[in-house]
């Protein structure tokens, strides 16, 4: 279980989720037709060594690991490289509309500043902590990979008072910005997301967006039977500990309320858009639970 102040690296408790869907998109971009191709996900994996790397080395036994030895993996796989899809999708077309400030919070394995295609004068800001940033930033130094973008590193916690962070690296309120919450709001409780909303909108001028992944919350049934300790597999719900399973404010509702232009993606409509058929019963994280949301600052 959480507790206020907690920390992680890249391979412990929230630090490790980012290991988790990196190791998603690298499986999902080998398959045929790939929905997005993160080429640097898999290079992570190798980075961090044992169970990671087991997942790309042919010939290893990973018939236990949940992201390939069961349908939750293979639907799972399908639904980070739809979110991967609809974020650089996002990106690309602010950045298009003339944005040229772009602000991730918690980045984690996020390789945008590395691999979209950003216009000249383009500076991304990764906000995580700093374990992760660092990792990152090694890993893909010893990689050879080379930035598409100025990318600036903000270690803080998203849970704290990050703006004054965020400015003192040369972030100007005064310019319009794409923000990106990707992979977050799962791990935050109800009042720190409601902070970062309140953040977002605070330092964003006209023209600003904001993309955000969130999920519904998970009914009380379903959720302590997912935390349940498990003799056979010690270990197997650990993710769902991690969770901040609480009612939180719904963001295309918050964001039309604070004067953005909102809408509200399901992910399983998006899923149906490119064509992708998945088992809306497989597993942990429903296709129907999860949706996205754009806005755009009046
Ligand atoms: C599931 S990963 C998502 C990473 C990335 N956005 C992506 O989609 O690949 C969750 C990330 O949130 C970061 N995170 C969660 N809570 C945080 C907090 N309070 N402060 C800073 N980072 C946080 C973790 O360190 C981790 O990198």
């Amino acid at each position: 279980m959480r507790s206020d102040g907690d920390s992680w690296d890249i391979k412990t408790s929230v630090g490790a989720t980012a290991l988790f869907v990196a190791a998603a998109r690298g499986l999902a971009a080998r398959q045929p037709d790939p929905l997005a191709v993160d080429p640097f996900a898999e290079v992570f994996c190798r980075a961090a060594g044992e169970q990671w790397s087991a997942l790309f080395e042919p010939g290893a036994d990973t018939s236990d690991h949940p992201l390939v030895s069961t349908a939750f993996g293979r639907n799972f796989q399908e639904f980070q490289a739809a979110r991967t899809r609809f974020f650089d999708t996002y990106l690309t077309r602010a950045v298009g509309a003339g944005v040229r400030q772009v602000v991730i919070l918690a980045a984690g394995l996020d390789s945008r500043a590395y691999r979209l295609p950003f216009p000249a004068g383009t500076v991304v800001y990764e906000l995580d902590r700093a374990p992760v940033l660092e990792f990152k930033r090694e890993v893909l130094a010893e990689h050879g990979a080379e930035l598409t973008a100025q990318r600036c590193e903000v270690a803080v916690d998203l849970r704290d008072d990050w703006a004054k962070a965020l400015q003192q690296n040369g972030f100007d309120a005064a310019n319009p910005t794409a923000w990106l919450i990707e992979g977050l709001l799962l791990y935050l409780p109800a009042d720190a997301q409601d902070r970062i909303f309140e953040t977002v909108d605070a330092l964003s001028a006209s023209g600003s967006q904001v993309a955000i992944e969130q999920m519904d919350t998970i009914p009380a049934d379903v959720y302590s039977q997912m935390t349940k300790p498990s003799a056979e597999a010690p270990g197997r719900n650990q993710w769902a500990t991690l969770l901040y399973n609480e009612p939180k404010s719904e963001a295309s509702e918050w964001f039309s309320q604070h004067h953005w232009a909102a809408n509200r993606t399901e992910l399983a409509d998006y899923l149906a858009e490119l064509g992708v058929a998945v088992d809306p019963d497989a597993g942990q994280i429903r296709p129907t639970a999860a949706s996205f949301v754009d806005a755009i600052k009046r």
